[in-house]
């Protein structure tokens, strides 16, 4: 059984950015995979915007690379790729002028839904949103996609916020979190509200802790400019982790509808606490296994960014309360592994003499790579000696109970892009939730900022910082370990 594909209705999508590194690597390859699925109608059209001076042959052979360098080698069908590059047009527009915008309005027509990505430079947002309203190029049910980071801290994003809605209704921005777009990510929502089985126990009365690891073994080399000014607080937990711990702690939504999931992961990030210095740890890579120091490669010998981080955090609710949830993420880590770890309380009493072979249920979702759950249970010790106590996984892979449903699973940029064009906001954040998530940060930020706080150097390949591991010895927990 392959994945059902549902064909959307015929668009015209403009990408401003369009010859930039995530066109190039994401959404262009994106979007052939989506053509190739047979998602796309043969009217759509892709309009690439950008200040080059390309005609849309010269689109096309760029995009021709960029299939030719980021699609896998069993999905490059030369007659689907002919087909696809026919979809494709390009405008040479210098955003913040007036050069261009009257052809790309030009090409504008009846009858095909409006999307348009702004896969640019966030200062560039605005000028964007006030000339697709000045020119009249936007109808009212037009689409506007913006890329993170949304904002760098409450102030900017606010800003923001009210830049695009001096131009766009809210129902009309989709602003990307690629987590969201990710199929595991999505699944945790299937997870815990179409099975009977987790729901009555997804509480502090029986849940003792929540783990939440995102670990990457790249650095930031390359990308040193950008990430120094955010580091990993900023450009990993006030978006990526904060929308995992939505979905595992927010309460059930009365239907799966964008405004309903959305209220309740804003109720989350609302109920947050404050966290204190001693629960939060700060890490940097040091130079090892040939590469170079996270000071080198942000090119900032003095740089106090963390590429590590590590907090304790805690949900003040009445789901939650006393249940800790410790989030952690990192680069130049052991392996690259992301996964949700609940452990579960003791049973209130033992019935058994030998209570030595007991440990907790754990129930791990991991969400990449290998996407799949682990539960594990207690089992008597097989043999004769009496009734003794033994832990064992059960433990399923996705892919091996999918197998071939999930060979054309869509990446996280199908997917979303895919959304847009439904009219579906349901994986993309609302304004008040992005607010919500930097109301919460920037007091933890600003906190290591006026205690001059500097992160503490860890080995490339490890798990982090030695400080981490105390953060939950000293809970009397341990951490699970990463890439064993
Ligand atoms: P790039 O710098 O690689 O590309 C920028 C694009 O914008 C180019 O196509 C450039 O073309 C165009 N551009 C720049 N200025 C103007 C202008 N004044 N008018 C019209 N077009 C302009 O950036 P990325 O692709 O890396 O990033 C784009 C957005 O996506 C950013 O917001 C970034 O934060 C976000 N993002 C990127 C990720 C990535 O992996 N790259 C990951 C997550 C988010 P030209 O110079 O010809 O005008
Ligand atoms: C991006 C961050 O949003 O997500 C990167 O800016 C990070 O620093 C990346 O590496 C991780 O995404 P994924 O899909 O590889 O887990």
């Amino acid at each position: 059984m392959a994945s059902r594909v549902i064909p959307v209705e015929v668009f015209d999508l403009v990408i401003f950015g369009g010859t930039g590194d995530l066109a190039r690597r994401k959404i262009l390859p994106g979007l052939y995979l989506r053509w190739l699925a047979g998602q796309i109608p043969a009217e759509a059209r892709i309009i690439g915007a950008a200040r080059g001076e390309l005609d849309d042959q010269g689109f096309r052979d760029f995009v021709a690379a960029s299939i030719e360098e980021f699609v896998a080698r069993d999905r490059k069908d030369k007659a689907a790729i002919k087909g696809f590059l026919e979809r494709l047009h390009y405008v040479a527009i210098d955003v913040t002028g007036e050069k261009g915008w009257k052809d790309l309005k030009a090409l504008g027509r009846e009858g095909a839904v409006q999307a348009f990505y702004f896969s640019v430079a966030p200062a560039l947002f605005g000028a964007i949103a006030e000339r697709l309203r000045s020119y009249e190029i936007a109808g009212a049910e037009a689409r506007i996609v913006v890329e993170k980071p949304f904002g760098r801290d409450l102030a900017s994003a606010r800003a923001l916020n009210a830049t695009l809605a001096q131009h766009f209704e809210e129902g009309q921005i989709y602003r990307i979190d690629h987590y969201l777009g990710k199929e595991t990510v999505q699944n945790l929502m299937a997870v815990r509200f179409a099975n009977i089985l987790f729901e009555p126990l997804w509480k502090s009365e029986y849940i003792d802790h929540v783990q939440i690891t995102v670990a990457e073994t790249v650095g930031v080399e390359g990308r040193g400019a950008y990430y120094d000014k955010s580091g990993a607080m900023r450009d990993m937990v006030q978006n990526h982790i904060m929308q995992l711990l939505c979905l595992i702690a927010m309460e059930p939504p009365y239907h799966f509808d964008p405004d309903a999931v959305r209220d309740e992961k804003l109720k989350v990030i609302r109920a947050l606490d404050p966290v204190k210095p001693e629960d939060i740890v700060r890490g940097q890579y040091l130079a090892g296994a040939g590469e170079g120091s996270y000071l080198e490669h942000s090119g900032n010998k003095d740089s106090r960014t963390e590429s590590y981080i590590a907090l304790k955090v805690h949900i003040s609710n009445w789901r939650w309360k006393g249940t800790p949830f410790y989030l952690r993420t990192g680069k130049r880590l052991r392996a690259r592994e992301s996964e949700i770890a609940i452990t579960f309380r003791e049973p209130p009493h033992s019935i058994f003499d030998d209570h030595s072979g007991w440990r907790e249920n754990v129930l791990v979702i991991r969400l990449q790579p290998d996407e799949g759950m682990n539960l594990k249970v207690m089992i008597k010790e097989p043999g004769p000696g009496g009734m003794r106590l033994t832990q064992v996984p059960l433990d399923m892979s996705f892919a091996e109970a999918l197998a071939n449903t999930m060979e054309d699973v869509p990446d996280a940029y199908e997917r979303l892009i895919m959304d847009v064009i439904r009219g579906n906001q349901t994986l993309f954040m609302r304004g008040d939730e992005v607010e919500a998530a930097w109301a919460w940060t920037d007091p933890i930020i600003q906190g290591w900022e006026a205690r001059g706080d500097r992160p503490q150097g860890y080995d490339p390949g490890t798990s982090g910082p030695e400080d981490a591991l105390m953060l939950m010895h000293r809970d009397g927990r341990r951490w699970r370990g990463i890439g064993q």
